[in-house]
């Protein structure tokens, strides 16, 4: 069998994009870790920070530091200015048309527990239904299930093929009158699988069914255009963006937030209150209650520059090529099994050795700095359709590279060593 190589499938591409250059903007990247350079190729989990992102969060507190929305003084109204302005440049990064439509929430979970506790919780009556499809990250399991308890609706679940995309013409059956949410993931996590999202949204409002977009996976790797998508919410985190932890984004579109209550009180979010009765600021600050998390909102402004800079379109391209030549790498490994093989896949391999137990793989690709995950990915329902317990799981950013792919494959090849395989 003739070696494959990187050139083969990465050479010959314009050299718009400098990955060696890029590297040096992440500082974590020129660990060794285990005596190797590290291979960070956990990237669906989280994302290592550019020092931009880095210098801003510090910035924020070193210099600007105060809380937001609440001081005449110099150092308040700067705060509130950066993190107003990191609303405005999430606004931009999403497509939103509004800067009232970004609310700042934790991250993906907790956006999608806002929408179903304000939004769908007081619509929902006994019988209703919440559509989501088998591919869901726990995030977009859990918190329908607790609002289908509370008021008697069912879930109902799209189901997926062999290859690990969503049965259309399943998920068209489903859509009846009795649903009155569609919530599905842009990207898998534990496959990679992209969905037509444009499509799902389409379908659903064709029959007046609001839609949530999960963009976690979406959001560091394809351009969003939230405007054009035409979905009611979408959801973005900030770490697995190059920005802080414990920051994200809910879009919501204006008409839906207006009608919903929030589900949180506290300060920020008030107009004025009494001991009868309070009332409610309007969107977003309506659903901001408490002080926020104003280094992470600003750093994950920051984090966006970053990804607006380099070029969404660009850096995706460039993760095209990378996957397509560690799936064809890995494919020339005949104990290899890759779990998730659909025809438009983002950056994630999902894999098995035979029956080499994931935990081992990981384990021993960690002594020489490979980073991957395993385990169920937060995807159990996931795992049970391809009947495995757990995968080791490659999920790659721009900043990777062919090399690292390389690495990954030698480093494969020792596990099967070990295995005596
Ligand atoms: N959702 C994260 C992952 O896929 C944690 O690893």
């Amino acid at each position: 069998m003739t070696r494959l190589e990187a050139t083969d499938v990465l050479a010959g591409k314009p050299s718009s994009f400098d990955v060696s250059r890029v590297r040096l903007d992440f500082p974590a990247l020129s660990q060794i870790v285990n005596g190797s350079p590290v291979a960070y190729l956990d990237n669906a989990a989280s994302t290592q920070k550019p020092t931009s992102v880095i210098e801003t969060v510090t910035a924020a507190y070193t210099f600007n530091y105060s809380n937001v929305h609440r001081g005449v003084h110099t150092l308040s109204q700067r705060a509130t200015e950066a993190y107003e302005g990191a609303r405005e440049t999430a606004r931009q990064f999403l497509g939103a048309p509004l800067v009232e439509e970004i609310v700042f929430v934790r991250g993906t979970t907790e956006g999608i527990n806002l929408v179903a506790q304000s939004y769908l919780r007081p619509r929902l009556e006994p019988g209703d239904e919440v559509l989501i499809s088998g591919l869901e990250h726990h995030s977009n399991i859990v918190p329908w299930q607790m609002v289908c308890q509370q008021t008697g609706a069912n879930l109902r679940v799209v189901p997926i093929n062999a290859k690990g995309e969503i049965d259309l013409d399943a998920y068209k059956d489903a859509l009846s009158r009795r649903t009155r949410l569609v919530a599905m993931s842009h990207i898998s996590n534990a496959l990679g699988t992209v969905n037509p999202v444009q499509m799902i949204v389409e379908l659903a409002q064709q029959r007046g069914i609001p839609t949530l977009i999960d963009g976690a996976q979406a959001a560091p790797h394809l351009a969003l255009d939230v405007a054009t998508l035409g979905c009611d919410f979408y959801t973005v985190s900030g770490h697995k963006v190059f920005g802080p932890t414990g920051i994200g984004v809910l879009y919501g579109r204006l008409d839906r937030l207006n009608e919903m209550e929030p589900y949180q009180g506290g300060g920020e979010m008030i107009r004025s209150v009494t001991f009868e009765s309070t009332e409610y600021a309007s969107p977003p600050h309506k659903f901001e209650a408490g002080t926020p998390h104003i280094a992470g909102a600003i750093g994950l402004g920051a984090a966006m520059d970053y990804l607006t800079e380099l070029g969404i379109d660009t850096i995706g391209a460039y993760e095209t090529d990378l996957l397509r030549y560690a799936t064809q790498c890995l494919g020339r490994l005949p104990e290899v099994r890759l779990i998730g093989t659909a025809d438009d896949k983002a950056a994630v391999i999902s894999f098995l050795l035979e029956d080499i137990h994931a935990h081992d793989v990981g384990t021993i690709l960690d002594q020489e700095g490979i980073a991957v995950r395993v385990g169920h990915h937060c995807a159990q329902p996931v795992m049970d359709y391809f009947q495995v317990s757990s995968t080791a799981r490659a999920s790659f950013a721009f900043y990777n590279t062919a090399q690292e792919v390389d690495r990954l494959v030698g480093g494969i090849k020792n596990v099967l060593e070990v295995f005596g395989r």
